[in-house]
């Protein structure tokens, strides 16, 4: 695949301002600019509430950036004042859009450059509808150039909302333009499951009901809610997590090889996953909550100590859940997503547990016999993959001790570029194929609609443990446990 180039274009941040544009989105854009994007081909506009200039917003983003590690970077001013310009959209309103319409022109005349635009969103999601409009409105949204717009999760809260928001975008873009994060698909082991696959066809060979027995996704999380409580508590682990980031991952695991490596080929087999989905029974469903947890002086709040959290909130932290896929490949296999906060380390691992030998000639062994074969897909904190098998210790009497193969990427390649900055280069270079479709999102609400609304109890588990114990009994029940990494 040739590495396509980035066209000339400005990158306009609305919401410019806010916690995501200093820690992840003015990071990513440096470091683009580090390697090799120059400010004639990339200028950023920011555009928020604010009332500031030009000048304040480039000192505020270069405090940012040395506070984000770049302290010692001889360029990091030059950059901010080349590269960076500042345009406040005051109360939000179409007069203030017209003049941050009259701004862009400007610039664009300026620069002399095509009149390509990205327009990044980084707003509460409530507020995405109005500021597309007001777009619209100032004729922002037309040019003779491209014009892409970005917008983070959440996209809507059951179906139909999505259904909704997606109508709305619709209106005045198409679905061509519009890029959605999950910044999950960014990250490279993501990116690296699909390479993983595709291009070595021993494993592809092995991947289904035949010779897999199940499949677990956890994306465990130390941290709590952090400064983030009266958001979550809308939302829940179910939509936060599970309906967008491990379906993700469900999806990339379990989709038939493409017929191309183009976003619309991965993504219509990663919807027909979704569509093979059998309903899931409220029974495979857990939901948890953790509970204060002290240790000596110590005392880690529970959920509803939380600021932003109501006292008596049902608002799940964990959820456990069991799916199964109901098509050729996969029918049988039970899939297991598992996401909470406050467990005990942060942990995104995929676990394929291939089946035992038909015949085991070694059952006499008991608890010495071998293990089945495992292939354990790590993406936090290190990236990259481990075989596991049994292997016989030396000596007598016989007994089987499990030992892996590990591949760490990180130790082959170096750092890996961060999710943003890969997810930013592929919105200026056209390539949707990390990106959420709008039918994906409205699929993935179908399947977790009615989970949510069957939702009855709430099991609660001390912070720092791995879920309540009826998440064990959940997978315990088929003849399985939980993975807890290598
Ligand atoms: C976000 C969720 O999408 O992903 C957060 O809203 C969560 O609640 C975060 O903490 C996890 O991302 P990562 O990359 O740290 O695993």
């Amino acid at each position: 695949m040739a590495e396509q180039t980035v066209e000339s274009h400005l990158f306009i941040i609305l919401g410019a301002t806010g916690d995501l544009t200093r820690r992840k989105l003015l990071p990513a854009l440096y470091q683009l600019s580090n390697r090799g994007l120059e400010c004639r081909d990339l200028s950023i506009v920011g555009a928020s509430l604010q009332e500031m200039g030009t000048d304040a917003f480039r000192l505020w983003a270069y405090e940012g950036l040395q506070k984000a590690g770049w302290r010692h970077d001889n360029n990091l001013r030059a950059w901010c004042d080349a590269c960076l310009y500042y345009q406040s959209v005051g109360s939000g309103s179409a007069q203030d859009y017209e003049a941050l319409a009259g701004f862009i022109s400007e610039l664009e005349r300026a620069r002399a450059t095509p009149h390509n635009r990205v327009f990044y969103l980084a707003l509460p999601p409530d507020t995405v509808p109005t500021t597309i409009q007001r777009l619209a409105e100032a004729a922002l949204l037309k040019s003779d150039g491209w014009i892409r717009i970005v917008f983070e999760k959440p996209f809507g809260h059951d179906v139909q909302s999505a259904h909704a928001l997606n109508d709305r975008l619709h209106r005045y873009l198409d679905e061509s333009q519009i890029y959605r994060i999950d910044h999950y698909l960014g990250k490279e082991t993501v990116q690296n499951l699909l390479a993983f696959r595709f291009a070595n066809p021993i494993f592809e060979s092995l991947w289904r009901r035949d010779t897999v027995d199940h499949v677990q996704i956890t994306v465990a999380e130390d941290i709590g809610v952090e400064r983030r409580g009266a958001y979550y508590d809308q939302s829940g682990a179910l939509r936060d997590m599970v309906q967008n980031h491990l379906t993700q991952l469900l999806t990339v695991m379990a989709m038939e090889v493409p017929s191309s490596f183009e976003a619309g080929a991965i993504r219509s087999e990663k919807r027909k996953v979704l569509q093979s989905v059998a309903p899931i029974s409220r029974e495979d469903v857990v939901f948890g909550q953790y509970t204060a947890w002290q240790i000596g002086n110590l005392l880690i709040p529970g959920y509803r100590e939380e600021p932003g959290v109501p006292d008596d909130s049902m608002t799940e932290t964990f959820v456990a859940l069991k799916m199964e896929i109901h098509n050729w490949r996969w029918k049988g296999v039970p899939f297991y997503l598992r996401t909470g906060k406050r467990l005990p380390r942060k942990m995104t691992q995929i676990a394929v547990t291939f089946r035992e030998a038909p015949a085991q000639i070694f059952r006499a062994l008991g608890a010495d016999g071998p293990s089945p074969n495992q292939l354990l897909i790590t993406l936090q904190p290190s990236e990259g993959f481990s075989l596991c098998f049994s292997v016989k210790r030396p000596g007598r009497p016989f007994q089987f001790s499990d030992r892996a193969l590990h591949f760490d990427y990180e130790e082959a390649f170096g750092a890996l570029p961060e999710s943003y900055e890969t997810l930013l280069r592929d919105v200026m270079i056209g390539d949707q194929t990390l990106f959420v479709s709008a039918d994906f999102t409205e699929t993935a609400w179908r399947l977790y609609d009615r989970v949510i609304a069957e939702k009855q109890d709430v099991h609660f588990y001390t912070a720092g443990m791995w879920g309540p114990p009826e998440a064990d009994a959940l997978v315990e029940r088929n003849g399985h446990r939980w993975q807890l990494g290598w």
